[in-house]
């Protein structure tokens, strides 16, 4: 069979083997002709490791400069008779590939990153690879759900505005269409729940979960990321459900902060840049905010994907000693916040509609950006080739 891309909104429901493994590879060879990262970690944990900015937290650290071996959880769906499996399924392939190729060990976990059977084998795994510990945890887990501990409930997540209806336009990839819709305010009980999803409680009880293991090595890192955004922006995000959320990551940080104190360590909170990713494109008025984004940041030769914000905050902000605000955030938004590039959101967001989003917004590079994520339209690959199911489940993580 040919692989195709199968796409129903915002979800993809198809991954091209080839188009993840040249896309890794165009990653490394980004971050290995950039600026190092010196005095980086040799041993890091990832939770949430096969795509977006945790994917490309593991690229940067182990090709570009820090050569660190990493031990990545994810949650990602193979090859069945159902369909070829999930990108996230082949990136954590091809990563281990490639550092296999040059030394550097990636053992991939694959399972739920809430459940008390992966942290065992976490736990194992840091024993039995690492000597025993950890020198950075890089918390980049995105879900709607978190399960409540010893129940069967979940909580669910809604980002929504808080006290206030808005008015916002999503598109979708499967038409290229746009949809304007109306997001009520958020319930006290939505509101609670997306902190419980969003928010730090889960980052905190990994990191402990780490520190009584005796898995944390002196000077020990922990980083999880967050999002502010612009004005025009606040209602829906920082004033709203996500923003209530990420607040409480931020407090977390402080309090997760004093824990590693006793280590040399420390833990932050980066606020990074939006961007298009297999959780984000699910947001409620993201699309036409980051068309104009991307339009305004690549005209101002700004722009950074998930690959470039991270090597950045790893070769600059993080190592050798971290760079924080007044709030002790690690401010990785800090060129999405640049007047220039917002002076141009502002003059271009409001008046995006149905009839002239794709010749105001960048359409073409947003839409190009959520098919690479998935291995499709990707220079250099041979779309042609042919797979048989026994070929791709052959292929271990
Ligand atoms: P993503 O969807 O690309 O990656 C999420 C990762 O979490 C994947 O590796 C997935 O397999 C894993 N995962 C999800 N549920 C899991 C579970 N139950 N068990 C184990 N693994 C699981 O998401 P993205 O966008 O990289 O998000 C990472 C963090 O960055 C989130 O906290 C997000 O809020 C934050 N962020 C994202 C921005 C954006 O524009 N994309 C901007 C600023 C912050």
């Amino acid at each position: 069979m040919k692989i195709e891309p199968i796409i129903k909104g915002v979800v993809a429901r198809s991954a091209h083997p080839a188009g993840c493994e040249q896309a890794i590879k165009n990653q490394i060879a980004l971050v290995s002709h950039s600026k190092a990262i010196v005095q980086g970690p040799k041993r890091v944990l990832i939770l949430g490791g096969s795509s977006g900015f945790g994917l490309a937290s593991r690229i940067a650290l182990t090709f570009g400069g820090a050569k660190a071996d990493t031990i990545a959880v994810s949650y990602e769906r193979g090859p069945s008779e159902k369909g070829v499996g999930s990108a996230g399924w082949y990136n954590n392939i091809y990563f281990k590939q490639q550092a296999d190729a040059v030394g550097s060990k990636a053992i991939n976990i694959i399972g739920d990153a809430f459940s008390d059977d992966v942290r065992q084998q976490v736990i194992n795994t840091i024993q039995q690879e690492f000597d025993g510990k950890v020198d950075l945890i890089v918390y980049s887990l995105a879900t709607g759900v978190r399960p409540k501990p010893n129940s069967d409930e979940m909580w669910h997540s809604a980002i929504k505005p808080i006290g206030e209806t808005l008015k916002g336009a999503s598109v979708s990839f499967e038409d290229d269409s746009w949809h304007e819709s109306e997001l009520p305010s958020a319930t006290e009980q939505e509101i609670i729940d997306t902190q419980k999803v969003m928010g730090g409680e889960d980052w905190e009880s990994w990191v402990d979960f780490l520190i009584n293991h005796n898995a944390v090595a002196p000077h020990c890192q922990t980083i999880a990321f967050s999002y502010i955004g612009p004005k025009c922006t606040h209602a829906i995000y920082h004033q709203g459900t996500l923003g209530r959320a990420k607040v409480d990551l931020h407090q977390t940080s402080h309090a997760l902060n004093l824990k590693l104190a006793a280590f040399d360590g420390g833990a932050y909170a980066c606020v990074c840049k939006a961007l298009v990713t297999k959780a984000s494109v699910f947001i409620p008025t993201f699309a036409p905010y980051v068309l104009a984004l991307y339009q305004s940041m690549k005209e101002q030769g700004l722009h950074e994907t998930c690959i470039e914000q991270m090597q950045r905050l790893f070769n600059s902000k993080l190592y050798p000693s971290p760079i924080v605000d007044g709030e002790r955030l690690i401010r990785m938004d800090d060129w999405e916040l640049k007047p220039s590039v917002q002076q141009q959101v502002e003059q271009i967001l409001p008046i995006l509609n149905e009839a002239n989003f794709k010749q105001l917004g960048d359409y073409q590079g947003f839409k190009a950006e959520f098919m690479q994520l998935n291995g499709f339209d990707i220079e250099g690959v041979d779309y042609d080739q042919e797979y048989t199911l026994e070929e791709l489940k052959s292929l271990t993580p």
